[in-house]
């Protein structure tokens, strides 16, 4: 694969203390790319991680236009990444607030004269209106860029291979307890591929301009995944789709369930084209076996009794 003459410059990245701006610093650093990071602390320990890293640390808030017009200032690429409601009460975000911020970050790129903005949105984007806020939210920001005057890449990242250590799925009872069907196709994706995706696409402004691409890793069913949980477990983990009465009384969970059974959240990213353009990506065995093991590991023995799911 041949690499376009992009000089090397810096990239913004947000959310570079969390799992997809974590791994796009990393994946970048290590290609030679300078890596501004937008914290909200600098001095937090993953603050601390990035810079002992080689980031320069950039103190912000999305909340704050001006903190972000200052950390765009001279960069030569951003990548824009939001909270979402969809995590719950961890930052506390509303729906209209990821667009707000979504927006403003690319408005800011266009006017601060970015040559490459890449943000990341979600698989169900841009497929109607979900009726989940944090999918829909995504669809407003991706349409909101297409009609900016900026070289653009959007990727809609499959569900994280992460989510399986998630307490509340009781691993710790020797079961996971998911949304998707015994024999329902879903793809998932590790969170470090997401990094390695999207320093290519940094690396190649013109051959991604003006595309969106849903990435992932794997496709699996709720069989395969209990299968993948039994290997790398050592025991029997068995694998069951959330029980019909919590789905029809939680109404969070029961939208999901239901764009997923529809596919639109089931992902339909197209393997092995990604493979051919991004080179190897990890299958759940491979992330299980590898990156994802100790943590994975950890979660067996992390108690889901107290956690309330949405
Ligand atoms: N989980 C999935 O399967 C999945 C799949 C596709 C898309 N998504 C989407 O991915 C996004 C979350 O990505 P992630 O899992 O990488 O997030 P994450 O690990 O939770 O990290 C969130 C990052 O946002 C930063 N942040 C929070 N509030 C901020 C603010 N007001 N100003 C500046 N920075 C702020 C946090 O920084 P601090 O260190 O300061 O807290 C952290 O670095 C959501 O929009 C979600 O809907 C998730």
């Amino acid at each position: 694969m041949t690499v376009e003459n992009v000089q090397k410059k810096t990239v913004l990245v947000f959310g570079a203390t969390g799992q997809q701006g974590g791994a796009v610093a990393s994946a970048l650093l290590s290609d030679g790319w300078g890596v501004r990071a937008f914290v909200r602390d600098t001095n937090s320990i993953k603050s601390r991680l990035l810079a002992d890293a080689g980031a320069d640390l950039v103190c912000g808030d999305l909340s704050d236009p001006d903190s972000v017009r200052v950390a765009m200032c001279g960069v030569f690429g951003v990548f824009s990444i939001q909270p979402s409601s969809g995590q719950g009460d961890v930052y506390g975000v509303t729906d209209e607030q990821e667009i707000r911020y979504g927006k403003m970050v690319a408005d800011i790129a266009v006017e601060q004269k970015v040559k490459h903005l890449v943000y990341t949105s979600v698989g169900a984007a841009g497929k109607g209106p979900t009726g989940l806020g944090h999918f829909d939210s995504k669809t407003e920001i991706e349409n909101h860029i297409r009609g900016l005057d900026i070289c653009f890449t959007i990727i809609r990242p499959a569900a994280f291979m992460e989510l399986l250590l998630l307490p509340g799925m009781g691993l710790d009872q020797n079961k996971f307890t998911f949304f998707i069907r015994p024999e329902q196709s879903f793809q998932v994706i590790a969170a470090q591929d997401i990094g390695k995706i999207v320093g290519v696409i940094f690396n190649r402004p013109t051959r991604f301009s003006e595309r969106t691409i849903e990435i992932a890793g794997d496709e699996i069913t709720g069989n395969a995944l209990q299968q993948a949980l039994t290997e790398a477990a050592g025991k029997d983990i068995l694998y069951q789709r959330f029980d019909n009465a919590l789905l029809t009384e939680n109404d969070f969970l029961g939208r999901l369930a239901a764009v997923i059974d529809d596919g639109r959240c089931a992902g339909n990213a197209d393997l092995t084209a990604l493979r051919n353009e991004f080179g190897h990506l990890l299958s759940l065995k491979e992330w299980l076996d590898g990156p994802g093991r100790e943590a994975f590991r950890a979660a067996l023995s992390t108690s889901s009794s107290q956690v309330k799911l949405r």
